[in-house]
């Protein structure tokens, strides 16, 4: 028998056949997936520390697949990989590469010419990755903890504490946080900044 995958809010449902990229197949409940998830998290957070990184390697594909890889890849076998099938969120999958490059380059513009605080680049840029969708799960941790990297590993700032550990489950919280996403899809950043206490 394999996971009951249950669904919660403004989560992006796992196909079966990425369901069948699971490694430890003794996973049966969602709190152990969880649970196996928040270790890897933890552990990909340890190797972050260590990092130092300009705007233009944080900026790029190949170190957001490595992060999402060292995120995820006790877990599940795609981690590292962009999707290949549609979501009910994000972007065609054979235009992930490209939009994803026209993010980072706006991004990096950004940061060249200071057109928004720091605290807004890293909003606005985990507001569009989230957004683009590039992987088949986890692009709400990857983009808040890619949020963290701008903050911390290139801006040398705090990161966001992104309040509740890992905000997975419906709770209040959460709801403001996809409320503030919402906000963010139609141009307004006032909530989101909020929400991170800026
Ligand atoms: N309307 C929206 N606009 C932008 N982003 C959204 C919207 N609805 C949901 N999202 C994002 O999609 C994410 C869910 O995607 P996915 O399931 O791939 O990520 P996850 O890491 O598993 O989720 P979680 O955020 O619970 O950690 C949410 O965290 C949220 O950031
Ligand atoms: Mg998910």
């Amino acid at each position: 028998m394999g996971l009951e995958y249950t669904h919660e809010a403004g989560q992006t449902p796992i196909s079966e056949e990425e369901m069948s990229g699971l490694k430890i197949k003794s996973i049966i409940l969602q709190r152990e997936l969880d649970e196996f998830e928040l270790l890897n998290i933890i552990k990909a957070k340890a190797w972050l520390k260590k990092q130092k990184l300009t705007p233009e390697t944080a900026l790029s594909e190949s170190f957001m697949k490595k992060l999402h890889k060292k995120m995820f890849g006790d877990v599940w076998k795609w981690a590292g990989v962009f999707r290949r099938s549609e979501k009910n969120i994000g972007v065609g999958w054979v235009t992930i590469g490209r939009e994803l490059k026209v993010l980072c380059d706006d991004a990096l513009f950004w940061v060249e010419n200071e057109t928004f605080s720091q605290t807004e680049i890293a909003l606005r840029f985990k507001h569009r990755l989230v957004s683009i969708h590039c992987f088949p799960n986890g692009n709400g941790r990857h983009s808040r903890i890619m949020a963290d990297v701008l903050m911390e590993n290139v801006f040398g700032q705090e990161a966001f504490s992104w309040r509740a550990a890992g905000m997975v489950s419906a709770d209040e919280e959460r709801k403001t946080y996809i409320a503030a996403l919402r906000a963010a899809d139609q141009g307004d950043f006032a909530p989101l900044l909020k929400f991170v206490g800026a």
